[in-house]
């Protein structure tokens, strides 16, 4: 082996070393850590709707192969909704039938909507993104009724938080 190959040889492994010092330093020393991902990070850790007030809901939506959840939100009519969309995996996006909330739910961001459902009925959720073999079933669904305005499901956090 001829002396400069020995030198660059020598010389990049004891910086891969270095950098192996600083790493476990910075882990160890410093207790430097890595960010996370935005699923990880509550609110955004799990689905569920909270009622802020009359009329008003914050609804944190995860989509995830292939559902939603919450996979039914029931709000009474008249009910205006902040909608903070995340993915848990891939790419999915979402299409509120009869709103013109069309939104991509992005690994790693929180997007955001917000929508006044007046009339009652059901408003169904769609992805409009493929996202793998049961990208076409994958749905979710608003109930707007008025008997929605206590909210039964276990979704639902207790208001002022
Ligand atoms: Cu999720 Cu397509």
């Amino acid at each position: 082996m001829e002396r400069n190959e020995r030198l660059i040889l020598v010389a990049s492994g004891t910086l891969m070393g270095v950098f192996l010092i600083l790493l476990v330093y910075s882990g160890l020393g410093l207790s430097v850590v890595v960010p996370t991902c935005v699923t990880d990070v509550a609110p955004f850790t799990g689905g569920k709707v909270e009622q802020k007030g009359i009329g008003q809901y914050d609804v944190y939506l995860v989509s995830r192969m292939w559902f939603f959840d919450p996979g039914e939100i029931r709000v009474p009519p008249g009910s205006d909704i902040n909608l903070y969309l995340s993915s848990l995996d891939v790419t999915h996006g979402i299409y509120i039938e009869g709103t013109n909330v069309n939104l991509m739910a992005v690994p790693g961001s929180v997007n955001f909507a917000r929508v006044r459902l007046e009339r009652e009925g059901v408003y169904r959720i769609f992805c409009h993104e493929y996202c793998g073999l049961g990208h076409q079933n994958m749905a979710g669904k608003i109930v707007v009724a008025r008997e929605a305005s206590a909210v039964s499901d276990a979704n639902l956090a207790p208001a002022g938080r």
